[in-house]
């Protein structure tokens, strides 16, 4: 088997428009013997949950209840991209619908943004690992190619990668959260080259740490929040 993350070739810019390889005409015709991960740009994101479906490259997908695409408006500037689906997640097949994504919410709206008309959410890991456990590197790679596919979908001008976990799958840097939360990170290369990235700490560490007075992880986060909504208004 190809290493799934090269088995997808970059078309010029990573932009909507500049793919130059042929379009998958029927997505639901892929099958478990098929090769899942498309050597091309998928045409939409109904064809990548159409796929997405359908993947079993990692043991996540004999656990899983569903496959957690994402949701959201899929032409919003915005993007936020989290850890990986939990139990309420991998019920209902929406992305940050539990006790995170309820506290995201109310973050979201104290600068003014809606989750659902002004951004596109999605996570790193695209199934439930057990138990909730941290995602596995070698899960965090073979799902990807989904991600990328995603991101050249969507399209976002700003990427907010929501934990540790989603700074790790997307950028592969080893620095720390609190390190970079809050920073403007350039993305590089072909698909994330021109996006504006900025780290964000991740709702469940503010879960824990609730405290609400300046300086502390959750009045950071509504700061980092802010000028993420201000980024996407100029
Ligand atoms: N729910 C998600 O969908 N992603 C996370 O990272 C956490 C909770």
């Amino acid at each position: 088997m190809p290493d799934p993350a090269s088995a997808i070739p970059r078309p010029g810019y990573g932009r909507r428009g500049s793919c130059n390889t042929p379009i998958l005409p029927h997505p639901e015709g892929m099958t478990s013997t098929s090769p899942l991960l498309p050597n091309h740009w998928l045409p939409d994101l109904g064809a990548l949950t159409l796929a997405c479906g359908e993947c079993q490259q990692c043991s996540l997908s004999a656990s899983r209840q569903q496959v957690v695409v994402g949701r959201g408006n899929p032409k919003a500037r915005l993007m936020l991209i989290g850890e990986a689906p939990g139990a309420e997640e991998d019920a209902t097949g929406l992305p940050f619908v539990g006790r995170s994504g309820l506290l995201l919410d109310q973050l979201l709206a104290e600068v003014g943004l809606d989750r659902d008309h002004d951004l596109y959410i999605c996570n790193g890991l695209k199934c439930r690992p057990p138990e909730n456990r941290k995602p596995k590197p070698a899960e965090l790679e073979a799902c990807r190619p989904w991600l990328e596919q995603q991101i050249n979908l969507v399209n976002p001008a700003v990427i907010g990668l929501v934990g540790a976990t989603a700074l790790s799958a997307v950028l592969g840097t080893k620095a720390g959260i609190s390190q970079l939360r809050g920073q403007w990170l350039a993305g590089e290369g072909p698909l994330l080259g021109g996006r504006a990235l900025m780290p964000l700490f991740h709702p469940s560490y503010l879960l824990r740490n609730p405290s609400r007075l300046e300086g502390k992880p959750r009045s950071l986060t509504v700061g980092d929040l802010a000028r993420l909504a201000r980024r996407i208004s100029q």
